[in-house]
């Protein structure tokens, strides 16, 4: 897949666009792209945008969704975090997220007050990521909250490999999986749609098998995969709690409670 390309279109910005192009390995262009999908650097944040109909995609934890999120939201008895086995719990797990993608899913993690660290492999992704990041972490609203996130540019599944290799103590409690599957199914295609300039410029994770026989590795709690409602099961490993919830569905892999039957096709 090509590169895509990042533009700044703000002059006194040009610093900022030339370390996010060096960090993320992305083509800084001097004009704007007439075609295709490029990041374009604003006065205010970094934005996916395309010539087509698609709106402008970008990463936010300030304003938006995630203020609606700080200020009203479901405390331990939400469904994430009852799924990263958050209710009750004495300690805060350690978690990573394997799958950051714009860390919606981090973000209420660490709202909630976990560690959390955040692993993404796309360029595209993690710049964005990288961009909302910074903005954040000069708000006073939500700097507390983003200093426990801290974003990796890295394939989930050669870093949590390492992770298993490390002693019990130092290793996540948590791993937490949402991957972008190539979905048949109409209705969770239909909500996704405001994130189709994402999708096509991620494309689908055709390595979800192997990443999650990655994070079961390397956690020492649980691994939890976030999937819509109907969407299929990742295969290779059978879920030990399937955790159903009205759009969304969380499968858990709890690590003390796997038996070798529950691995699909393994001698
Ligand atoms: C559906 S999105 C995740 C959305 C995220 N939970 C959120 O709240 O915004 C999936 C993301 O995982 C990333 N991803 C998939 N497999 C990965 C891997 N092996 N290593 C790192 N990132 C990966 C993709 O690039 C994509 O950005």
């Amino acid at each position: 897949m090509q590169a895509t390309p990042l533009y700044c279109a703000e002059c006194a910005r040009r610093d900022t666009a030339e370390r996010l192009a060096a960090r993320f390995a992305l083509p800084l262009v001097k004009q704007r792209p007439d075609s295709g999908y490029w990041l374009e650097l604003g006065p205010e944040r970094l934005e996916l945008v395309t010539t087509g109909k698609h709106g402008a995609v970008y990463a936010e934890f300030v304003e938006g969704a995630a203020k609606h999120r700080r200020e009203q939201g479901g405390g331990r008895g939400q469904p994430v975090a009852k799924a990263v086995g958050l209710k009750g719990a004495k300690d805060l797990p350690r978690i990573v997220d394997a799958t950051a993608g714009l860390g919606g899913d981090s973000f209420v993690l660490a709202t909630l007050g976990c560690q959390v660290t955040l692993l993404e492999r796309s360029p595209v992704a993690a710049a964005l990521l990288f961009d909302a990041l910074e903005r954040a972490s000069v708000h006073p609203d939500t700097q507390d909250i983003v200093a426990r996130m801290t974003l990796i540019h890295t394939n989930a599944i050669t870093w949590l490999a390492e992770q298993a290799e490390l002693p019990w103590s130092q290793r996540p409690d948590v791993v937490f999986v949402d991957p972008m599957f190539p979905d048949t199914d109409k209705k969770s295609a239909a909500a996704k749609k405001g994130m189709q300039a994402f999708q096509h410029v991620i494309g689908d994770d055709m390595d979800s098998a192997a990443l999650l026989e990655a994070a079961i590795a390397a956690a020492t709690g649980r691994v939890v995969v976030k999937r819509p409602q109907r969407g299929v099961l990742i295969e290779g490993v059978k879920p030990s709690v399937v955790l159903d919830g009205k759009s969304t569905r969380f499968d858990l892999y709890v690590i003390k409670a796997l038996r070798p039957q529950d691995f699909v096709g393994r001698e």
